[in-house]
């Protein structure tokens, strides 16, 4: 079988690879002539460990390629697959443009009967919206080609993208249409048959479940961060809170880990969705409203907590050990980082940035403060002669810092753990002030 997959981003590579790898022919097929040109060059534009090894494979192996040329791709495709982005329109709602686009590409080029699939996170309604824009524009070419359109929703996580893509929980597939549910249950028969379940069910549910799911892990992480920062007013250890709450087995300790606030491409732009679905049908989602704003609090709260900690910042340097939103991934969108670097920039601080990925997106990201932030190559470097260090990513390389040889080349003793990587105990040892989240 032959698949197209539209859009090489960080879920459309992944996706397009290990297609590739169960044994089909994959094109993937980008506008980004960039992308395309770098990817047939052997050089992965994302970083997502374990992707580069797959794609090497599968193109020397002749089952991957990458391309422009869309007409190319579509003709020779039975199922398409949609993974563009759906980014966050001002009011909150998904941008469908590219969606659309996409859609709107496959109906100018199609030949014969085609399954095209929706990986991209989208609202309610998009299968029968891409419906309609592939019947438009087929009787503008005066064509009547059959087709179907399925919604198939991804929940791969960038870190562990293509382990979640090859593993998944659940594989959700919804279309009304039997040729097509046939079709995607071959595309997932390598997963059928090592007992992934399946889910069929209609579009509208299978889009529902997307933003459900990612909805309810924003809110828990928001909750663990509200329980956390009342453990600080109320002077409990939010560590052995969340603990024991993950030992119970209908909280499950999943998502339940405090810090700067959730991130990325999905949480942030999926509940300001689901929050702006639910308002235009009339049935407002508040608990996902309030997470929100507690999530946008939850930002400032941490670099309040620094100034009001270290006082004023004029003239003090302060080592940031992470900025993507999360580890394993180059990828910044919505990391907290964002939005916590300007405000201890505002404060007259000076900062000594090292991510192992932040060099890619980094400079372009902060351009408004480039004035006051160095890039460094590694861990040292950022803290020597710094007043303080804030982790705010989770690197593993972050996890065991040598603090007394640390503390030795630093100006100053502060330390913020903002992801509560390290003991109290252990911190203070080595003659920090040591700072987490409700610990
Ligand atoms: N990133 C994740 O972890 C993740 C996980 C699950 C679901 N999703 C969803 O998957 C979708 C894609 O996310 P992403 O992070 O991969 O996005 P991305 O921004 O990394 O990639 C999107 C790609 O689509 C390309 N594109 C846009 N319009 C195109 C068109 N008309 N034709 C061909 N290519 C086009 C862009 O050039 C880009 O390379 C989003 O809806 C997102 O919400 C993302």
């Amino acid at each position: 079988m032959n698949i197209t997959v539209i859009g090489t981003g960080y879920v459309g590579l992944v996706s397009g690879t290990c297609l590739s790898d169960f044994g089909f022919q994959v094109t993937c097929v980008d506008i980004d002539d960039k992308k395309i040109k770098s990817l047939n060059s052997g050089i992965i534009p994302i970083y997502e460990p374990g992707l580069e090894d797959l794609v090497v494979k599968n193109v020397r192996q002749k089952r991957l390629f990458f391309t422009t040329d869309m007409q190319n791709a579509v003709t020779r495709s039975e199922v398409i697959f949609i993974a563009v982005g759906t980014p966050p329109r001002e009011d909150g709602s998904a941008d469908m443009q590219y969606v659309l686009q996409a859609a709107s590409s496959i109906a100018s080029f199609m030949k014969s009967y085609t399954v095209v699939v929706n990986k991209s996170t989208v609202p309610i309604g998009t299968v029968q919206q891409v419906t309609r824009k592939i019947t438009e524009v087929l009787e503008e070419r005066g064509e009547n080609i059959p087709f179907d359109v399925v919604s198939n929703p991804e929940f791969l996580r960038e870190g562990s993208a293509v382990q979640d893509f090859t593993h998944p929980d659940r594989i959700v597939i919804g279309t009304a249409s039997e040729r097509a549910r046939n079709i995607m249950r071959n595309v997932y028969r390598v997963l059928y048959l090592n007992n992934t379940p399946f889910l069929e069910t209609t579009p509208e549910t299978a889009e529902m479940i997307k933003y459900a799911s990612n909805a309810f892990l924003a809110l828990k992480i928001t909750y663990i961060n509200e329980i956390a920062n009342l453990c600080e007013a109320v002077g409990a250890n939010v560590k052995d809170v969340s603990r024991a709450m993950g030992m119970d087995g209908r909280i499950s300790s999943k998502f339940l880990h405090p810090g700067p606030g959730y991130g990325g491409s999905c949480f942030p732009k999926d509940t300001q969705a689901i929050a702006r679905i639910a308002r235009d049908s009339g049935s407002r989602i508040t608990t996902i409203e309030a997470a929100i704003r507690a999530n946008e609090y939850q930002k400032q709260r941490m670099s309040s907590k620094v100034i009001q900690r270290m006082g004023d910042l004029s003239g003090k340097t302060l080592a940031v050990l992470g900025i993507t939103f999360k580890p394993r991934t180059d990828d910044m969108r919505d990391s907290p980082s964002l939005v916590i670097l300007p405000e201890l920039v505002k404060a007259g601080a000076s900062l000594q940035i090292f991510d192992p990925q932040g060099e890619k997106e980094g400079p372009w990201r902060f351009e408004a403060i480039a004035d006051h932030i160095t890039f460094c190559s590694s861990e040292a470097e950022a803290y020597t002669g710094a007043d303080g260090v804030l982790i705010l990513t989770e690197w593993n390389q972050f996890r065991q810092l040598p603090l007394k040889e640390m503390k030795e080349s630093m100006k100053g003793c502060w330390f913020f753990d903002f992801r509560n990587i390290y003991q109290r105990a252990l911190v203070e040892e080595a003659g920090f002030f040591y700072e987490g989240v409700g610990c």
